[in-house]
């Protein structure tokens, strides 16, 4: 294949992927997605479709063409709505690299910036090994000119199956939204 046909495809691929709130319909794909990552913990469908349902404004899914091809699972901490908890994140295999998680994130923030209940502060868990996860958090924190904090939180003795300590990463405040990012 020319170099210039690869380009084409590649243009292609990147301007056909949307990035929207998921609808119930999308919770199977996001299930997928997660179970294909092999990364993460895999929830069951039901969740995903719950989450599609009920956590709609705070999720966000990529669609190539009819395709989930990724997803982010979040929602508004119940006791401090204006803190946005990450759950899960994960994009297919042959979508990483291009920038896509980090869209969904932005296009998510964003989002709740002009539905007039900002997100001021992001939460997430990484695992100490997960340097993908670190690398796409600190990336979006630059980029929303924000300072990153790492505490203790869930620790092995809280999971009953040898689960590995999940620190919590706060990203905040989100007041600088990057140009990009402004819906
Ligand atoms: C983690 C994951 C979601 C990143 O998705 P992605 O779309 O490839 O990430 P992006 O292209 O938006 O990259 C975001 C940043 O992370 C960096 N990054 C992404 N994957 C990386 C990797 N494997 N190693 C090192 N850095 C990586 C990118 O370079 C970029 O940093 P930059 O802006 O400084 O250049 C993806 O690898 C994935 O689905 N992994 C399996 C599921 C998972 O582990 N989810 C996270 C835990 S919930």
């Amino acid at each position: 294949m020319s170099s210039q046909r690869s380009q084409d495809l590649e243009t292609d691929g990147h301007q056909t992927v949307a990035v929207r709130p998921p609808r119930m319909a999308d919770g199977a794909g996001m299930w997928r997605v997660a179970r294909d990552s092999e990364t993460l913990d895999l929830n069951s469908s039901y969740a995903y479709v719950l989450f599609a349902r009920d956590f709609a404004p705070t999720c966000r899914v990529a669609l190539e063409g009819d395709k989930v091809v990724g997803f982010v699972l979040g929602y508004r901490r119940p006791a401090h709505p204006d803190r946005l908890f990450v759950w899960q994140v994960a994009v297919d295999a042959n979508q990483r690299g291009k920038g896509l998680s980090g869209r969904l994130l932005d296009d998510l923030v964003a989002g709740a910036r002009t539905d007039g209940s900002p997100i001021e502060w992001l939460e997430t868990t990484i695992t100490d090994d997960n340097i993908a996860s670190q690398r796409l958090f600190a990336s979006f924190a630059r980029r929303w000119s924000a300072e990153e904090h790492v505490a203790a939180l869930f620790l092995t003795d809280h999971f009953p199956d040898a689960h590995d300590p999940e620190p919590v990463h706060v990203i905040g405040p989100l007041s600088h939204a990057p140009a990009a990012a402004e819906v």
